[in-house]
């Protein structure tokens, strides 16, 4: 039978603990709108104590989010309790979550405590904390590396105090993934009361297992998950919101766990929070980067045009992506240079194809990855082919203390010519050696040079505009190389004259 997984998002407070990725009260709001339209069960809205800036946000994102839960933070303080109970008035779903370390680093040198004396610490809040709202959390800090026989006396004995929720931290993301399942099973199996509560897993990535521990927890009987979307968080991050969701969802055949979340928002919504942390999500992060759609090399690229789920476990419309895209690079092949030159509307028979390709793959040797832009002007390029006059070769000189000197050859009506020249910079060397060249006197009256996309390695783009017996003529041409661009727009206006 399947069963559901609750998703407590904490983007707003651990993920918000990362330097740089503070966010004002407007800017939380924003991103708790857009979790509550993901569709999470919980969201964790702030530390109140912690700043006057936390307590407002709380209280504004209270007010305006009304389906899921709102959660506050506290240590296991009465101050805190009182004033995250505070900060939740006007919730209308309230959660309180409160804890205390419980591993034997944090119990003896963060806390300076006993392991009796932290249960009765940790007892005491949870009934304080059940004085102002019924949904009260415990997390069992530093979990991961507490001892399982201590962990659920603490355990029991909160649960016994009122949490309705436990939160099994692996605060210093040191567990490894089976032995994560085993303690989340061991308290399922050795704590009276447990099924009065549910468990949550809360895992750090510091050795990337945040979420292979949170699904091995979940295998296990953990049934919340909290996580944060793009999976930041203290030091390494948190688990991410969104590998969850699509683990459950890919592999709901296996698992038959369900959550709330509409993927098809999650894209959209990692995108709100990156821009507003400032926080960029890595290019090859799963789910939301940049490339987890993207297909580059020449095979795979073959596999997803003959099949999308050659290469895809997920389709990207599920994440809210509108489709795959084929990066086309030095190893693309055939099939995806001629699949993007249909969508750009060229079609080509087998034999052009072939000589396309081969201008396409030194292009993309020069530069390493060609655009749509790109290949309209190769296409340009490609189509102009037949005109009367065709640059050869091209040499130039320049450079600080060098005359500007190039070495020209074209082909005119099938016979060759070379002519060298200088001038006061090597372009205008290599123009005067092409005038040098043919019979028709042409004006040269603008000229101009463009990057296409951006980079040094981009491609230049010239347009020229000559002028012969008062008539004016253009030309244009798209090289990496910008001298060589700037020769052939030349030429390829002086072809119309000749
Ligand atoms: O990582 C952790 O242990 C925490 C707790 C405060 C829940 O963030
Ligand atoms: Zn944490």
């Amino acid at each position: 039978m399947d069963e559901r997984v609750y998703v407590f998002d904490t983007t707003l407070r651990d993920g918000e603990q990362v330097p740089g990725c503070q966010l004002n009260t407007v800017e939380k709001i924003q991103v708790a709108e857009a979790l509550d339209a993901l569709g999470v069960d919980i969201i964790e809205a702030g530390f109140p104590i912690s700043s006057p800036g936390d307590f407002n946000s709380v209280v504004e994102i209270s007010k305006v989010v009304t389906r899921p839960v709102i959660c506050a933070l506290t240590r296991a303080v009465k101050k805190d309790i009182e004033v995250a109970a505070e900060a939740l008035k006007h919730a209308k779903h309230p959660r309180i979550h409160t804890g205390i370390g419980v591993s034997y680093y944090h119990i003896h040198y963060k806390l300076n405590s006993t392991p009796e004396e932290i249960i009765e610490r940790a007892v005491e809040a949870v009934k304080y904390a059940k004085s102002f709202v019924d949904d009260v959390e415990f997390y069992a800090e530093d979990a991961g590396r507490a001892d399982n026989e201590y962990l659920a006396r603490v355990v029991e004995a909160v649960v016994k105090a009122g949490a309705t929720v436990i939160n099994i931290p692996d605060t210093t993301g040191y567990a490894l993934p089976w032995e994560f399942g085993e303690k989340i099973r061991y308290l399922k199996e050795n704590v009276k009361g447990i099924d009065k509560a549910i468990i949550a897993t809360h895992c750090h990535n510091d050795l990337g297992m945040a979420t292979a521990n949170t699904i091995s927890g979940v295998v296990n009987g953990a049934r919340q998950v909290e996580v944060t979307i793009n999976g930041i968080g203290e030091r390494a991050g948190n688990t991410s919101l969104e590998e969850v969701a699509m683990i459950l969802k890919s592999r709901y055949n296996d698992l038959h766990l369900t959550t709330g979340i509409n993927t098809k928002k999650i894209y959209k919504t990692s995108r709100l929070v990156s821009s507003l942390m400032n926080m960029p999500v890595q290019p090859n992060k799963a789910i939301v980067g940049r490339n987890a759609f993207a297909h580059s090399s020449g095979i795979h690229q073959d596999g997803v045009l003959k099949k999308r789920e050659n290469y895809e476990i997920i389709n990207p419309k599920d994440v809210g992506i509108k489709e795959s895209s084929i990066v086309l690079t030095a190893r693309s092949g055939r099939a995806a240079l001629k699949h993007r030159l249909e969508v750009l509307g060229f079609k080509l028979d087998k034999k052009q194809l072939d000589e396309v390709y081969q201008r396409f793959l030194d292009l993309a040797d020069k530069k390493k990855e060609i655009k749509d832009e790109d290949l309209e002007v190769l296409m340009g390029a490609y189509k102009r082919e037949d005109r009367n006059i065709k640059l050869k070769a091209l040499q130039v000189i320049s450079g600080k203390s060098a005359i500007p000197t190039a070495v020209v050859q074209v082909e005119i009506n099938g016979e060759e010519f070379t002519s060298t020249a200088t001038g006061n910079g090597p372009i205008d060397a290599a123009f005067s050696a092409v005038k040098s060249l043919i019979k028709r006197k042409v004006t040269l009256e603008e000229f101009l040079i463009q990057a296409i996309t951006r980079g040094s390695d981009d491609i230049g783009k010239v347009h020229v505009q000559i002028e012969n017996r008062g008539q004016t003529y253009y030309g244009f041409s798209a090289n990496t190389d910008i001298i060589t661009a700037s020769v052939e727009a030349f030429l390829d206006a002086i072809a119309k004259v000749i």
